[in-house]
């Protein structure tokens, strides 16, 4: 008997040891199919391949792919735990050939595992082939040596399989095993094919065509082959047992949860057990994958799975949250498979814990209004849909949990009143936008976000995926396309571009179709939740409908991711160095640069930013992991996480954690900087590389900004100091290390040399020179009856000067009116009168002063009797008002 663990790894060498390369699992979010919620088959991440569309390295592949069906075209979720074979997460084991080898060897190789490998009796097999496929029945009999009655030809879709309405397909061979006559049902094909004696392990799909559209079906570039072994299926069946829940990996699951609960599983209850055990592998694996708990798409599906679980844990009468408390053991037995589930293990734990004990909160008050409404019903009768709608809005019951409730009882649920109820809501939901008060413009969005749902975001997880055009909007108007040169906006199922918003800026990039592209300025949200795509047709037609590959432009958004993590070290250094009063403002987080607005009353010391910047380098430098969780905003509040101040958030919101955390570091329990943001982040701190503050500064009162770069930014500011420091000392003619002596040295010289010249223009000035009245001595010294009076006009003299010239003019004269006329370089003139202790009883400097200011068309002036000062427009005036000094004094 094998495990699961090595069912596995053995299915994975026989494929290698026969020339193929093991490929990883891809994620359950696929990121090739715009139109799969969830990866549903081992071929999802090579549908390209088959179409030739995409290259790869190798001819050949096997692969043990996660897969999920619940929710979407394939939902197994309500038969979960009620059937044998049932499962929303399961492992598809898979060989494939791209365009190498086709149904000879393909067969030729089942047949190698399942008898020599696994060692299955020939005699317990049976085949299907589709009913016109001649060459598989042929292989068949030839290989395995089946007579014509073990080989089954079916002319339905079972035997022709399709990944869709379009993509890669083909016939199918199936491979079934007889498990017994003890056990119900038929070989396929027959009345009581549905039972479960005959069980498929195994689809061989002989890969041919291309669905193209609905209508057009052509040839693939060359016959390929995908095959599906379900690992579950295939264990139960070597292990002997008749269900998937009954294989050791199953088992230890639900040991497990009996451990956890103290008690074991009896025959009234083991469907809960079953449920539990397969809703935690799913919900761990689509956490581990990036897809948390929301209200719509793929989140909403996770909630659904996850709730489902929560309700058949207080079946069994847990008292606390349960779900967290199994996830060690998953991580048991699936961490070595998937290294994912490890890296995620806190992650999954808290999200579990967290939606739980949200989830307790309205789970006991849901399920005493749902007996009660139904404890008059019967068999065969259905519960109210009006009610089943008040638990899905007001105590988060999705509708598939109230039908899983009353489905042991064989009542159904009326679902047209439930989506009536729902319709109501929505019809209020849309009143209450229009009385919004948003601008005409942007009432386009409304009706597009109710028609097409919340665009689903995977820009968190990948910067590449495709999506469905959903709508295009040109000048405030939907429309059909848009055409070459034409710019508009597209609305996606999903994306990957990050609209704009928690002051981070929206993603650019490319999206291409058939024949078209479409060039992304820009990405905003609207209407709450609606992703558009800004831009303009570059090549074709783009149609609503159509497929795109969408690429962010990802060196640009992974320059974001760096400065919006650098933001948040920022911010916690700030609060670490200048206090708990920090509180943010508001950001840019742009690909060149960041930007921080924080409350602080007064400006923060070049030696305080030095450290701020030191501390958020020594968190980049201890290379931790980034985490993001969900959780309720009290709960965040309470464990400590910075919100932006006054903003509105919603009941769940993510919170970003970066750093160790309060057992290693001393800080807070999630992490050194933990905070509610929706922004895209870096992996790891170490990805930021380094963070350079550049400036600090006040945008209002109260209000300071840091502007910072970080990685290739930061580095390229610090080569330019560096080249400016370089250009700098070589013009000095010194070394970069000598610069600032040198500079000092050079404003010492200057200063002295502007002493020199200040002095060399007043003696220039007061021994002749510029102009000097008429009939002035050298000295322009005059005798104005028995009083001698200097009057000059200078130039070059600075304002402030003219003072100490006429101090220095009164000196000389002994006893005497000293006039000086300033004229600036623009051509104003300052006057400057000084009279002599002995002559103040005769002549007044304010007087003197005020006829020079009038005579240069100013008024006024100022000072005392012995030194006034005075100003005026007209410095070409000048020789008129030492005229008009003398004139007054002859006067006087
Ligand atoms: N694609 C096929 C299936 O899902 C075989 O892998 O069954």
């Amino acid at each position: 008997m094998s495990g699961v663990n090595e069912i596995r790894s053995t299915f994975l060498k026989f494929f290698a040891d026969n020339g193929h390369e093991i490929v990883s699992s891809s994620p359950l979010v696929p990121r090739n199919d715009p139109t799969l919620m969830f990866t549903n088959a081992g071929m999802v991440q090579f549908k390209n391949v088959f179409t030739g569309v995409e290259k790869r390295a190798y001819q050949r592949a096997t692969t043990s792919q996660k897969c999920v069906r619940a929710g979407g075209k394939h939902n197994d979720l309500d038969n979960v735990g009620y059937t044998a074979r049932h499962l929303t997460f399961f492992e598809m084991l898979g060989n494939f050939s791209f365009g190498d080898y086709f149904k000879e060897r393909a067969i030729e190789l089942a047949w190698t595992l399942i008898t020599k490998e696994f060692g299955l009796k020939k005699d317990k097999l049976l085949v299907t082939v589709y009913h016109n496929d001649d060459a598989a029945a042929g292989f068949w009999k030839k290989i395995a040596g089946f007579t014509d009655d073990r080989i089954i030809r079916i002319a339905t879709s079972d035997n022709f399989w399709a990944m869709g309405d379009t993509g890669p397909c083909g016939p199918c061979s199936e491979i079934f095993i007889d498990r017994g006559e003890h056990i119900w049902g038929g070989p396929p094909g027959s009345p009581e094919e549905d039972g479960d004696r005959f069980l498929e392990f195994w689809n061989l799909v002989f890969m041919q065509f291309e669905q193209v559209t609905p209508e057009q079906r052509v040839d693939l570039p060359r016959p390929s082959i995908d095959t599906g072994m379900g690992l579950e299926r295939m264990a139960s069946v070597l292990q002997g047992v008749e269900s998937v829940f009954e294989t050791d990996m199953f088992r230890h699951l639900i040991e497990a949860t009996s451990a956890a609960l103290g008690q074991g599983p009896g025959k009234d209850n083991i469907a809960s057990y079953r449920v539990i055990a397969d809703h935690l592998r799913a919900s761990s694996f689509l956490i581990s994958d990036g897809v948390l708990p929301s209200n719509e798409g793929r989140g909403y599906v996770l909630r659904r799975i996850m709730r489902r679980a929560m309700r058949h844990g207080q079946l069994l009468g847990a008292r606390e949250p349960l779900m967290h408390r199994l996830v060690w053991a998953l991580v048991r037995e699936m961490g070595q498979a998937y290294p994912e589930l490890v890296r995620a293990e806190t992650l999954i734990e808290e999200t579990l814990r967290l939606e739980e004990t949200r989830f307790r909160k309205t789970l006991d008050r849901g399920l005493a209004i749902l007996d009660e409404k139904s404890v008059g019903l019967k068999k065969g009768d259905m519960f109210d849909g009006d009610t089943a709608f008040t638990l899905y809005d007001t105590y988060g019951f999705p509708l598939d949990l109230t039908q899983d409730a009353l489905k042991s009882r064989g009542i159904s649920v009326d679902q047209a009143s439930f989506t009536d109820a729902m319709d109501r809501q929505r019809a209020k939901a849309r009143a209450s936008w229009v009385g919004s008060g948003d601008t005409a413009s942007e009432a386009v969005w409304f009706p597009l976000r109710e028609k097409l749902g919340a665009t689903e975001f995977l820009g968190y997880e990948t910067e590449t995926a495709e999506g469905v055009v959903g709508a295009l909007v040109k000048d405030g108007a939907a429309v059909d396309q848009l055409k070459l040169g034409e710019s508009g906006a597209i609305v996606l199922n999903q994306t990957p571009f990050y609209g704009e918003s928690g002051g981070q800026v929206g993603d650019i990039g490319v999206m291409l179709g058939e024949g078209v592209r479409f060039r992304v300025t820009d990405t905003q949200k609207k209407a709450g939740d609606l992703f558009i795509h800004l831009g303009t047709v570059e090549q074709g037609t783009l149609k609503a409908g159509t497929a795109l590959q969408l690429d962010v432009d990802h060196a640009r958004r992974s320059s974001i991711r760096a400065h919006h993590s650098a933001t948040h070290l920022l911010h916690e250094a700030l609060r670490q160095v200048l206090g708990d009063h920090i509180a943010q403002r508001g950001s840019l987080v742009a690909p060149d640069r960041l930007r921080f607005d924080f409350v602080h009353p007064k400006p923060i010391t070049p030696e305080e930013l030095a450290r701020v910047e030191d501390i958020a380098n020594e968190v980049v430098l201890e290379n931790d992991e980034v985490t993001t969780r969900l959780m309720g905003v009290d709960e965040a509040r309470e464990a400590g996480a910075r919100a932006l101040f006054g903003e509105k958030y919603g009941d769940e919101v993510r919170v970003v954690s970066m750093g160790k955390t309060a057992r290693e570091h001393g800080t807070n329990a999630l992490g050194w900087s933990v905070e509610l943001c929706g922004g895209t982040h870096v992996k790891r701190t170490g990805d930021i590389g380094l963070i350079s503050v550049t400036s600090e500064s006040a945008v209002a009162s109260g209000v300071r900004r840091i502007e910072a770069l970080t990685g290739n930014y930061a580095r390229k500011h610090a080569n330019d100091a560096i080249a400016l420091a370089k250009t700098a000392a070589n013009e000095l003619r010194t070394s970069v290390d000598d610069v600032p002596a040198r500079i000092a040295a050079l404003m010492e010289e200057r200063k002295k040399l502007e002493r020199d010249l200040s002095d060399a223009r007043k003696k220039l000035a007061m021994g002749g020179g510029a102009s000097a009245s008429n009939g002035a001595s050298a000295a322009g010294v005059r005798e104005v009856g028995d009083v001698k009076l200097m009057a000059r006009a200078v130039e070059g003299i600075e304002m402030k000067d003219l003072k100490s010239l006429a101090d220095d003019g009164k000196k000389q004269l002994g006893s005497g009116v000293v006039a000086i006329v300033g004229v600036t370089d623009d051509g104003k003139a300052g006057v400057v009168v000084g009279v002599t202790a002995d002559l103040t009883a005769r002549y007044n400097a304010v007087d003197l002063v005020r006829v020079a200011s009038e005579a240069l068309g100013g008024k006024g002036g100022g000072g005392r009797p012995d030194m006034a000062q005075a100003g005026g427009p007209d410095g070409a005036k000048a020789d008129a008002a030492l005229a008009a000094i003398e004139k007054a004094m002859a006067g006087a």
